[in-house]
């Protein structure tokens, strides 16, 4: 079990959520890059938000839209952003093969223990989306990650956020069958958070 998987089941923090995690402006951000990429996707009649946390980005999604996580407090929150919301775990989705068009999944990656589980989420998404695929990671060669080593090392503190690689993320989807279609950073090489559209290979 991982920090990321714990911390949000828990009232106070799902409450806390959308007022005091992001600032308006990486708020607005984030929401740009994410629609720059939605528009991209075509013919979605059914798409999933996993993990949802509290719906902040799932009104975006096109057509009806599923919300997903693995905290129910969290899940709970969702409200009228998402037709339908249910608690699911993003490593076994409870969903059956190709039940979507899209899937989006942000700010999850960053908190997966391991390689082995970063592909298991994957497999997970590409297995229950037909179609697309819109994931954020966070880029370990970025200033930000640079920034996050080194106060690491002079604080002796470890951060329970993990950068990966774009070959690694490449790699894990190439060998789902899934190829790049976009890809989207607020400031390349300075932020390390990266939103990435693919599409399957048909
Ligand atoms: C930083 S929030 C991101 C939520 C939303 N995507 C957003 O951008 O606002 C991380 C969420 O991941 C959920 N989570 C962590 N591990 C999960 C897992 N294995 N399956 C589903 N959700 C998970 C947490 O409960 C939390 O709501």
């Amino acid at each position: 079990m991982y920090q990321g998987k714990t911390k949000y089941r828990n009232k106070d923090v799902a409450l806390r959520y959308d007022t005091e995690r992001f600032t308006q402006s990486v708020a607005r951000k984030e929401q740009r890059m994410v629609m720059q990429l939605l528009d991209l996707c075509q013919g979605v009649v059914r798409s999933l938000d996993v993990p949802s946390g509290t719906g902040r980005l799932t009104g975006l999604l096109p057509g009806s839209a599923v919300a997903t996580d693995v905290s129910r407090e969290m899940v709970q929150r969702v409200g009228a952003a998402a037709d339908y919301h249910l608690q699911g775990d993003a490593e076994r989705l409870p969903f059956a093969d190709a039940s979507f068009e899209l899937a989006m999944c942000v700010r999850l990656l960053q908190h997966l223990p391991d390689e082995y589980t970063l592909a298991r989420v994957l497999g997970e998404l590409a297995r229950v989306s037909s179609r697309y695929l819109l994931v954020s990671y966070f880029d370990s060669f970025s200033w930000q990650q640079a920034r996050r080593w080194l106060r690491g090392k002079l604080k002796g503190r470890v951060s329970g956020r993990r950068a990966w690689r774009w070959k690694q993320m490449r790699d894990i989807m190439r060998g789902l069958g899934w190829q790049l279609s976009a890809r989207r950073c607020s400031a390349p090489f300075l932020s390390e958070q990266w939103f990435v559209l693919f599409e399957k290979q048909s």
